[in-house]
């Protein structure tokens, strides 16, 4: 299988990266405006436009920005069409370019260093086989999970899609108290950033659960209980919960 990518942005170019390593470069085509985007990624097949590379592929990785695909014309009838475009339903993809075969993703920015999330929903056409050369193609870049209904992909959106934007946020904050705490602006940043990437090393040995290791290090009556009972006393699980919600909601209002 040939595999074609349409955009070398910030994320196709992650995505390129990774493909190369797994499949042969041979078989991966990438396509941008930008000759100097496919120069600085040793593209081997690149091309400038989309035309040219489209006769040499089988499958088509859409990985421009939703509001630029509303102006491209492109019929991708013959093709697998894989999209990692935000809130571009597979209905509309399918209509758009004529494609009976889509599958409709969303990566999340750890993609970037290959520990991605990716959850994906196909559409009633896609046949088995082809779904193991998308989960081949997601698993380049990290993790994937497969849902049966679109609808789950908004909800992918709010959580793995945002997730990286409240583990940053939660980073943020605790820099900002360092700050405040008379620490200079260095220790800061290097007491928050180690903290929670140290925290974030130690779930992924999965030798325990974030509960469980919350709890191993809550004992009863101590100092850092005394901040998680300030959190759970201030709800901030239900303002989480809330705030996920919202994600949800706002991924559904801007589906096209
Ligand atoms: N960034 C993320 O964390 C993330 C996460 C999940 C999903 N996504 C999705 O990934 C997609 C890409 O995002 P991005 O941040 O990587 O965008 P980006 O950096 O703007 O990359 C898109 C690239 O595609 C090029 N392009 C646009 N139209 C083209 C065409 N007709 N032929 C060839 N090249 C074309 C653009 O060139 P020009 O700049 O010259 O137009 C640009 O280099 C979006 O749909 C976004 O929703 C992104």
């Amino acid at each position: 299988m040939k595999i074609g990518l349409i955009g070398a942005g910030n994320m196709g170019g992650a995505i390129y990266r990774a493909l190369v390593q797994k499949f042969s470069p041979e078989d991966i085509f990438v396509c941008d405006h930008s000759q100097e985007k496919l120069d600085a990624l040793g593209v081997t097949h690149g091309f400038t436009k989309v035309t040219d590379m489209l006769p040499q592929v089988d499958v088509v990785l859409l990985g421009v920005k939703p509001q630029t695909f509303a102006e491209i014309h492109l019929d991708l009838s013959d093709k697998l069409v894989i999209s990692i475009m935000a809130g571009i339903s597979l209905g509309s993809i399918a209509a758009k370019t004529g494609a009976a075969r889509v599958v409709r993703s969303m990566p999340n920015l750890p993609a970037q260093v290959g520990q991605g999330l990716t959850g994906w929903v196909a559409n009633e056409n896609v046949t088995g086989q082809e779904k193991d050369l998308v989960q081949e193609i997601f698993t380049s870049f990290g993790k994937e999970i497969e849902v049966n209904e679109e609808a789950m992909v908004d909800v992918i959106t709010a959580l793995s899609g945002c997730g990286p934007a409240y583990f940053f946020y939660l980073t943020e904050l605790l820099q900002e108290k360092a700050l405040t705490l008379g620490l200079s602006s260095d220790q800061a940043r290097i007491i928050a950033e180690t903290t929670f990437v140290g925290a974030a090393h130690l779930l992924e040995k999965n030798t325990k659960t974030a509960k469980e290791w919350r709890e191993a290090v809550s004992s009863k009556g101590g100092v850092t209980v005394a901040a998680l009972s300030h959190l759970q006393k201030q709800k901030f699980d239900v303002i989480f919960d809330q705030a996920i919600d919202a994600a949800i909601r706002r991924s559904q209002e801007l589906k096209q």
